[in-house]
């Protein structure tokens, strides 16, 4: 158990609160199991309408908890046991969700923060939110199968600036991509979103979840690429490259 993820139920929302303000809500093995626990167990109960993700207020999160790189990537060996990692049967959970799924960021969303809400139905953002994909500044590569979703939302080229430049986009920028359906007034992310899972949950559930497969692409071809990112993610997390960017950054207070 951790008091780092917090699972409520709210009428027909369930709300899933990552809660680890002290390291910008950076996401350990642990948070990842109880995500996916949390998207899981939501398929089969016809009271949860839909689901919300949220960081509260003022961060989203900082992405997946560069410690637990370190020791995933000190641990495997060359086949690696990437693939089988918390983070990617996170991801897999996300692909293969059926149930409409509202993201409230208010404030940074690095990384899988941001991959993540390529696979979510509905996003809000305040003003003050970040969207960032370094993975190239880690000597990293895409994954949650961002390659695929992120050039179909906003084309290659705005693709290729955030995934292959690492460079980051304003709420404004987002929204212009369009992965952010609108942007509010920071701290009001999470109530907005209320509104959004009440006026879905308002709708024909059988004609919602239909509709949503429809726009949705099929989760087998989603986990595919996720396994493709994968491999190579996990292959580079033991390189040189990466290795002296994760020593970069737990030394940078030091230096
Ligand atoms: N993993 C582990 N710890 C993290 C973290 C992460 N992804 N992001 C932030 N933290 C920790 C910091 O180490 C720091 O802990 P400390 O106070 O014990 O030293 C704390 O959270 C606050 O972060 P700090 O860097 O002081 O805040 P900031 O406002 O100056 O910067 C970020 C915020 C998110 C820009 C910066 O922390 C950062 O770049 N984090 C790494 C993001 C990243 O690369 N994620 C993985 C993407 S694949």
């Amino acid at each position: 158990m951790t008091g780092h993820l917090i699972v409520t139920d709210e009428d027909a929302t369930r709300v899933i609160t990552m809660r680890r303000p002290e390291k910008k809500n950076a996401i350990t093995h642990d948070m990842y199991r109880l995500m996916s626990e949390a998207i899981d167990t939501a398929q089969n109960n016809p009271a949860i309408r839909c689901l919300i993700i949220t960081g509260g207020s003022g961060v989203f999160t900082a992405g997946n908890d560069l410690e637990d790189f370190v020791a995933t990537a000190t641990a495997t060996t060359d086949s690696g046991p990437f693939g089988t990692s918390p983070a990617i049967k996170f991801l897999y959970s996300l692909a293969q969700n059926t149930k409409p799924i509202i993201a409230a960021v208010d404030g940074i969303a690095v990384g899988i923060g941001t991959t993540m809400l390529f696979h979510c139905d509905y996003v809000l953002a305040s003003s003050t939110a970040t969207f960032s994909t370094p993975f190239i500044h880690l000597g990293l590569v895409p994954e949650g199968a961002s390659s695929l979703l992120m050039p179909r939302t906003m084309g290659h080229q705005r693709a290729f600036a955030m995934l292959v430049m690492g460079r980051k986009a304003s709420a404004e920028e987002a929204r212009e991509a369009g992965f952010v359906n609108v942007v509010v007034a920071p701290g009001h992310t999470e109530a907005e979103a209320h509104k959004v899972a009440r006026e879905i949950s308002a709708l024909p559930a059988e004609a919602v979840a239909i509709s949503r497969k429809l726009l949705k692409l099929p989760p087998e071809d989603l986990t595919r690429r996720i396994d493709q990112e994968g491999q190579l993610f996990g292959e580079r997390m033991k390189s040189k490259e990466a290795m002296s960017a994760f020593k970069a950054f737990f030394g940078r207070k030091r230096a």
